[in-house]
């Protein structure tokens, strides 16, 4: 039984690799469509790189919802320092043959989970949350028609990769991470804690690029760009590979550890604002709202990605 997605994305060369792994999955995903958020650049670049993604890939059939321009709650900080100036530099994509749909991205979302039946649906975060966080506060009825939502979100053990305590995404809008979590939908969350032990490594670039289609390829020429920030940051073999955890997760759970525990996000704080605090050994009372993945399986994480690129253009 395929997985229907919604997939809300900030493409960022991370979540390209995801979207294009998602895509060679076609047996196991079946993709509702994109909606393009405002987070490692403009709304303008994001839907962009949506569309530019699908040309790649030739899936030019899903169709692209921008969503909203900035997060629920003050001004929108952007990642171009880690991404380039268009968000998704490295490789020449292919021209652009079509164009984002009319509907907003929130309305999507809403008409989507209200027409399909309840629990059928998967939201794919791969950015900040602001899309669905405003669909919920707009539309409460598909609060309870979601099935589950899957994000890369947040950090405690790796601490923040944005501030010293906060994660991108959830710093980006921490008021719409924190209506997610309080709205005990079920939800997997893969932090930076799993996601900085999944490093892009020469060979596994080169293993990417080996691959000969123009998809792994242009995913390595993503990497090769994208990598450069943190190589100088965290000094490691490799880049830490965030999005492409998230489909991993739900194409193989078990090759990620987690458990069930509270998931809070700071809004307030001076210097926490957008910090996920989670209470891995469960010392508070607050109710166990997510499943937090704190390692995985690096190389049998890797060896998914290859083998959905190979199925690719
Ligand atoms: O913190 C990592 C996340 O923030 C990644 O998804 C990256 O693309 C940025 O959005």
């Amino acid at each position: 039984m395929k997985r229907k997605l919604i997939i809300l994305t900030d493409p960022g060369q991370d979540q390209a690799a995801a979207i294009l792994m998602i895509l060679g999955a076609p047996d196991r995903f079946d993709v509702l469509g994109l909606v393009a958020t405002a987070g490692n650049i403009d709304l303008g670049h994001t839907t962009d790189n949506c569309l530019k993604l699908l040309e790649l890939a030739e899936r030019t059939d899903i169709k692209v919802y921008a969503g909203c321009p900035r997060p629920m709650a003050g001004a929108l900080v952007t990642a171009e320092h880690v991404h380039g100036p268009t968000g998704l530099d490295g490789p020449d994509l292919p021209d652009v043959t079509t164009r984002i749909a009319p509907e907003h991205g929130v309305d999507f979302i809403i008409r989507t989970l209200r027409e399909a039946p309840a629990g059928d649906i998967t939201i794919c975060s791969l950015s900040p949350l602001t899309n669905l966080a405003m669909a919920m506060v707009m539309a409460p009825d598909i609060v309870s028609r979601i099935g589950e939502i899957v994000a890369m979100a947040g950090a405690y053990f790796e601490v923040g990769n944005i501030t010293p305590t906060a994660e991108f995404n959830v710093y980006v809008d921490p008021e719409a991470a924190k209506i997610v979590l309080d709205a005990e939908i079920p939800i997997t969350i893969l932090p930076l804690d799993v996601t900085h032990q999944m490093l892009s490594t020469p060979e596994r670039l080169a293993q990417m690029r080996k691959i000969g289609n123009r998809c792994g390829v242009a995913t390595a020429e993503m990497l090769e760009f994208s990598q450069a920030f943190d190589l100088q940051k965290y000094g490691w073999k490799g880049a830490p590979l965030h999005g492409p955890c998230v489909p991993a997760y739900m194409l193989q759970p078990d090759i990620f550890q987690g458990r069930k525990i509270n998931v809070s996000v700071e809004t307030a704080g001076a210097l926490t604002r957008g910090m996920t605090i989670a209470d891995w050994w469960q010392i508070s009372d607050r109710k166990k709202n997510a499943f937090y993945v704190r390692n995985g399986d690096a190389e049998a994480y890797y060896g998914l990605l290859l083998e959905c690129l190979a199925r690719l253009p």
